[in-house]
């Protein structure tokens, strides 16, 4: 082990850490194939990866996986309040990897770690939210020739690396995991809807049958969200600035209508939208005594906390994850988890069986870009189809379902444009 370097909060949560790894596995089977492939064939052989992702059981798995695969992996957190200590410490005293992470650890703290997963040079970057390849274009350009590429992992990276590449700004190919189908069909929807609700519950145990729900946004993320918890009886209002998916939403059976007027009526709010102050000061002053904050977007910038300090004559903890604001008024405001992403703050993140797809996304997106890297320009580009289709021929077989195939009578049908009525 004397190579590999850490900050982790204790070593001596690794025992807990690698039973749950573990567990994980179980529910990862797409990951597993790839594993036993990899093994064999060392696609990524002498590659140096720094990768920056939630540290959690089904990312501990994910990079056994590039271990398997020849990587000589880096890992550092992608947000201050994500990472699961015993994990972190698993991987650093079972698999011998060199890990920057700690629960909580401050903003400096979290900047220190993203700097020191770049000090290891790597050839290779796997992001989620950008932030490495954010420091590394701004901060430590001289490591920049040394990179053949990256991968990008959620909504708000990808948006970010492509304002980079129509600026210009970009100085290596990126394979943009999230618009992969089986990424965003699977984790964006079912992974944050299930996860966000078990967040909001764990911080609060309130119950949500009768409540009044309001879900910033109609994305796939929220989509998810506004549906799990109408499955558990809330009355769920969507806030939306995109017509299309207003229309959607109001199909879909939920109430639409401005925040201004949300913010008068919900009881819990929770947002995922990827832009700032969808919550804001105007909407604190019409809030119900007792409202409960949430976000579920990749940065904390959702809920606008300033001005809702300014309003306060106090803030105390009052539950693990759960703050009370105190108004000036009297009126008492909830906010979970600071604002930032409460399902992998207060909760686990997305379960292991919508991360196996996401992260074999991840795993064959990264052997795709060192085999291609030569082709590819300086810009963002998506899963390749046929990737996106295995993944998801591999979990229906591991799921144990099996579909039709189309007859040679029925391709040729597809092909013609003659019959008609
Ligand atoms: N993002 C959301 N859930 C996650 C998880 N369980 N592991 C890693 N990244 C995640």
């Amino acid at each position: 082990m004397a190579k590999t370097n850490y900050d982790v909060k204790d070593l001596k949560l690794a025992e807990k850490g690698r039973f749950r790894i573990q567990w994980a596995a179980h529910e990862m089977p797409v990951l597993r194939l790839i594993e036993d492939r990899f093994a064999k064939e060392r696609p990524l052989a002498g590659l140096r990866l720094g990768a920056c992702l939630h540290v959690t059981t089904e990312t501990a798995n994910l990079m056994r996986v590039l271990q398997a695969g020849g990587a000589d992996v880096t890992l550092c957190a992608s947000n201050p309040l994500s990472t699961q200590d015993d994990v972190a410490a698993a991987l650093v005293t079972e698999h011998e990897m060199s890990v920057y992470a700690i629960k909580g650890e401050d903003n400096k703290t979290y900047y220190q770690h993203i700097q020191a997963t770049l000090d290891q040079k790597p050839h290779a970057t796997m992001d989620d939210g950008a932030d490495l390849v954010s420091i590394l274009h701004k901060e430590r350009q001289e490591l920049i020739p040394g990179v053949l590429g990256g991968t990008e992992e959620t909504t708000t990276g990808v948006i970010r690396l492509r304002a980079m590449a129509q600026e210009g700004k970009l100085r290596f190919p990126v394979i943009a995991v999230n618009d992969a189908l089986t990424k965003h069909l699977f984790d964006n929807r079912y992974g944050t809807g299930q996860s966000t609700i078990d967040g909001v519950v764990r911080a609060t145990n309130i119950l949500l049958a009768g409540k009044v729900f309001v879900v910033g946004g109609y994305g796939w993320c929220s989509r998810g969200i506004a549906s799990r918890a109408r499955g558990l009886g809330a009355r769920v209002v969507v806030t939306e600035v995109n017509p299309l998916r207003a229309l959607e939403a109001v199909m879909d059976g939920f109430e639409v209508m401005p925040m201004a007027r949300a913010a008068a009526i919900g009881d819990i709010f929770v947002t995922s939208t990827g832009d700032i102050n969808v919550v804001d000061g105007h909407h604190f002053d019409v809030m119900k005594d007792g409202a409960i904050l949430a976000n579920s977007g990749h940065f904390n910038v959702e809920l606008n906390l300033p001005a809702l300090q300014s309003r306060s004559t106090e803030v105390r903890r009052v539950r693990e994850f759960l703050e009370e604001y105190h108004l000036k008024d009297g009126r008492r405001i909830y906010v979970i988890a600071d604002g930032r992403l409460v399902n992998l703050a207060a909760a686990e993140g997305h379960p292991a069986s919508v991360m196996d797809m996401s992260f074999a996304n991840q795993a064959l997106g990264l052997e795709y870009m060192v085999k291609h890297h030569g082709e590819l320009q300086k810009q963002v580009y998506p899963i390749p189809e046929a990737i996106d289709r295995q993944i998801a021929r591999l979990k229906l077989q591991a799921m144990g379902i099996e579909i039709d195939t189309l007859t040679p009578e029925q391709e040729k049908y597809l092909r013609s444009w003659e019959e008609g009525t």
